[in-house]
């Protein structure tokens, strides 16, 4: 069993200091793994969250903690958990309401006259999801606009990310009091269970239309990922280069149906251009719309 290190342990004990080498050689993996850049000012960043994992494994010295990481299965295992130290995970529910109003508004029919017939099947992908508030409150949205539409309606949502342990937090859907404020009383009332505890859970008909998926997103190429109608992709470029940025949207764009939004964060790609994708003028986003 692992050993979970104590409050006194984790205070007292001083980090190992973490010399240029190790800085470098750290960062490399980071870097091939997850395609994350960790500029030189983020060592203290690393070395304290490298710092959490070897306390609780009892490794003192970065290299032996490095070969761990490294080998194996057991290696792989450790990088998951890692992986969640190394990675931001700030979210929160309604986080970008100007992009509900432009899903809303622009992704969805305009008025009952205008649904089809037929069930409207929509399609939608939270890239870097973290624990989930993104996807649901998204499907929170096209749900509430599909009932005051009255039009039946499929839709499936796929929230990937690197992180497993935000996964798993994403799957159960299980929120605080806290997280859950802001959040108004009829989606808490449509959306949401009251658990003993006095937290919040997402209710099981909308968890059952999130798919949570581990997903690095520099090999979505590799994935048997369909096509979207509504590809979020916010706060997840800043950790890249230009060039991988690039490269990012790029492959989400192929991933997107006629007509289909892709949504990333604001500043987050600059100049940016696709035979296939024309920018959607929407205040506070930055979306392209597939032609
Ligand atoms: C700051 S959160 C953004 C959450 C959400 N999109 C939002 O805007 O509120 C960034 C997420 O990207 C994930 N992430 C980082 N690198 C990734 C990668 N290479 N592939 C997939 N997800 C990654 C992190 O684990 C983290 O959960």
């Amino acid at each position: 069993m692992e050993q979970i290190p104590s409050l006194d342990e984790m205070l007292v004990k001083p980090l190992p200091p973490m010399d240029g080498a190790q800085f470098a050689q750290w960062s490399a993996l980071l870097r091939e793994r997850t395609g994350m850049r960790l500029p030189d000012n983020r060592r203290s960043f690393l070395s304290t969250n490298l710092g959490m994992r070897m306390r609780a494994l009892g490794i003192d010295d970065y290299g032996e903690y490095y070969a761990l990481v490294s080998q194996g299965r057991q290696g792989l295992v450790e990088w998951d958990r890692l992986l969640h130290h190394l990675t931001v995970h700030e979210t929160r529910f309604l986080r970008h309401e100007s992009v509900l109003a432009l899903i809303t508004q622009h992704c969805l029919p305009a008025s009952p006259s205008a649904c089809p017939a037929e069930p409207l099947r929509i399609d939608a992908w939270s890239v870097g999801c973290s624990t989930g508030q993104e996807p649901y409150g998204t499907a929170m949205a096209i749900d509430d606009r599909m009932r005051v539409l009255g039009a039946p309606y499929y839709l499936g949502m796929l929230a990937s990310d690197i992180s497993r342990e935000a996964l798993a937090t994403g799957r159960k859907g299980i929120y605080s009091y806290q997280q859950v404020q802001g959040i108004g009383p009829r989606w808490m009332h449509n959306y949401f269970v009251e658990l003993d505890d006095g937290r919040y859970q997402v209710s099981e008909a909308l968890r059952q239309r999130v798919c949570f998926q581990q997903l690095n997103i520099l090999q979505v190429g590799e994935a048997p990922i369909g096509q979207m109608d509504i590809i979020l992709c916010m706060n997840l470029l800043i950790y890249f280069d230009r060039e991988q940025r690039l490269q990012i949207a790029d492959t989400l764009a192929d991933h997107l149906r006629p007509g289909g939004m892709l949504i990333l964060g604001v500043g987050e790609l600059l100049n940016w251009e696709h035979p296939r994708m024309k920018r959607f003028p929407y205040a506070n986003t930055l979306a392209f719309q597939h032609q």
